[in-house]
């Protein structure tokens, strides 16, 4: 006899990547941090039978025809809840899953990732089985997969840990910092589709090998020095590689107006640093103020520049 199963839930935030990104898709380091006050909730229940999905975006069965048919976010969700039973042996029957909180889609902010891993703690909790690390991992990364191609995996650890990460070559481990920067990010509201973006950079690295290898050695340079900036709180320096790597980032394509306008709004209203963060082509920048006092000043600058969201990263604990 198997227990009744009953109801179950799982939660992941969104992630901003200080510095890697794009790089980190060719084995270069990336620096990501959870973003504390942008988090989701996915609650699994038992349904008599079939699979139900109710999403801010979607109510009602998940069918097969959801896979053609389907908004973008509403097929993520729909496939993380599929995926999840197959891998831990259980019939694609019976779940009824529930999301809660939004974390808005395709602004680098790790939408279809936390989408994914809230889904998958959820439904394997509702058959009673807690998830092991990597059992989750490669669920994400399966979503991923479908969401954005040829994903690196740092949205799969960075939407789950509880302070910054330091990723490399698949591997992700916590990053130590003397003092938490002051930073936030700012929607520029347009989407940014981050298989796209990845796929156009694929294509330039294809047709331009060594000018986009040398693009992407010039990141990760700026990611190690970043990593001692954070050990030493030497803040003003981090701004400047934030404030390079957002020039080497526009050299391989990846910017868009709407982002160089809030990068320029960030920088002229007194952001230590300034850069687009995550797959680009729209979606959000991360500004690092002088010091979190100075964090609601920038918030408004950038909102009176046009920003439709803007959300800070820490909410005033210390990450270390
Ligand atoms: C992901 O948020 C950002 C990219 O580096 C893609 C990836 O890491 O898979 C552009």
């Amino acid at each position: 006899m198997h227990e009744p199963l009953r109801g179950a839930v799982g939660t992941a935030h969104a992630k901003t990547i200080l510095l890697g990104e794009h790089a980190v898709v060719y084995g270069r380091p990336a620096i990501a941090f959870p973003v504390a006050s942008l988090t989701l909730e996915a609650r699994a229940e038992s349904i008599g039978s079939g699979l139900a999905l109710h999403t801010p975006f979607h109510a009602g069965a998940i069918t097969a025809e959801d896979d053609a048919a389907a908004t973008r976010e509403e097929h993520i969700a729909a496939v993380a809840v599929r995926r999840t039973l197959e891998r831990i042996g259980r019939p694609l029957d019976g779940v009824g899953v529930s999301v809660t909180g939004l974390i808005p889609a395709a602004r680098g902010l790790g939408s279809s990732a936390a989408v994914a891993s809230a889904i998958a703690v959820a439904v394997a909790g509702l058959h009673g089985i807690a998830l092991t690390p990597a059992d989750r991992f490669e669920i994400v990364q399966s979503v991923e997969r479908v969401a954005h191609g040829t994903p690196s995996g740092l949205d799969a650890y960075a939407t789950t840990a509880a302070g910054p990460i330091w990723f490399e070559q698949g591997r992700a481990r916590t990053l130590a910092v003397a003092e938490s920067p002051a930073l936030l990010v700012a929607d520029t509201g347009v989407l940014g589709r981050t298989g796209v973006a990845v796929a156009e950079v694929r294509a330039r690295h294809e047709r331009n090998p060594h000018a986009i290898e040398a693009a992407m050695e010039g990141i990760a340079d700026l990611v190690v020095g970043a990593r001692e900036d954070l050990a030493s709180a030497a803040f003003a320096d981090l701004g400047e590689r934030m404030n390079a790597c957002h020039g080497v980032l526009s050299s391989i394509g990846v910017s868009s107006t709407e982002l160089d306008a809030l990068v320029q709004a960030a920088r002229r209203a007194g952001a230590l640093g300034a850069k687009l963060t995550g797959g680009g082509q729209g979606g959000c920048i991360i500004a690092l103020a002088p010091s979190a006092s100075e964090l609601p000043a920038l918030a408004a600058a950038l909102t009176a520049s046009g920003a439709t969201g803007v959300w800070f990263v820490t909410d005033g604990e210390e990450n270390a």
